[in-house]
């Protein structure tokens, strides 16, 4: 369990993905636009790796979602976990972007990490993707231009940066 998010006067609870949501991970993917789809899902990349981790779980990886009754309102994950310094991604549902979703999913996983002893956090993001990288700026990740063999740019926030 993540710290619980609090959305429109409710406190959500942000919690880890299991079997049997597989058909709520597919509506949310399935609701994506053409925009969130190119800077987020190309290939359906991120579709596969959640269904994949649902379905068979994996300890190199954490997933949490955030669930509203029966549907997904976005969710937060690490790739390599068991690294020191593992990769965040995060999405919210479309018609809920801007109303800082994705800054509480942020702040609850930084959290994690930092309870985790982990010495911070690495992404890769779309350089079309302002909204994101605002985010992470933000939230004190820096750019260190465009990741080795890849179109994406490259953010680190470092902990120890933040103790200085
Ligand atoms: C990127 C994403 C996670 C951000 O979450 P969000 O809930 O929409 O963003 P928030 O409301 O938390 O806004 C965070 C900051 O982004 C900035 N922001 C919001 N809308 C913006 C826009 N249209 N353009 C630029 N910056 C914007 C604001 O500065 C905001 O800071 P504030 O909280 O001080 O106002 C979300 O839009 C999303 O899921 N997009 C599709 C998937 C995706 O791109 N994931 C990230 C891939 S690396």
């Amino acid at each position: 369990m993540l710290k619980a998010i609090a959305f429109e006067g409710k406190t959500i609870a942000l919690r880890e993905a299991k079997s049997g949501d597989e058909e709520m991970v597919n509506a949310f993917f399935d609701r994506m636009g053409g925009e969130s789809r190119a800077v987020f899902n190309r290939g359906e990349y991120n579709r596969k790796g959640l269904l994949k981790f649902c379905q068979k779980g994996d300890a190199t990886r954490k997933y949490w979602l955030l669930v509203d009754g029966n549907e997904m309102l976005g969710y937060v994950f690490f790739l390599d976990w068991n690294m020191k310094i593992p990769t965040l991604g995060v999405a919210v549902r479309d018609d809920l972007r801007g109303r800082r979703l994705g800054r509480s999913l942020c702040e609850a996983a930084i959290e994690k990490a930092k309870q985790s002893r982990k010495g911070g956090i690495m992404l890769t993001t779309h350089p079309a993707n302002a909204r994101a990288q605002t985010l992470y700026e933000s939230l004190g990740f820096r750019c260190f231009g465009i990741a080795r063999n890849c179109v994406e740019l490259f953010y680190i926030l470092n902990f120890k940066d933040e103790t200085k």
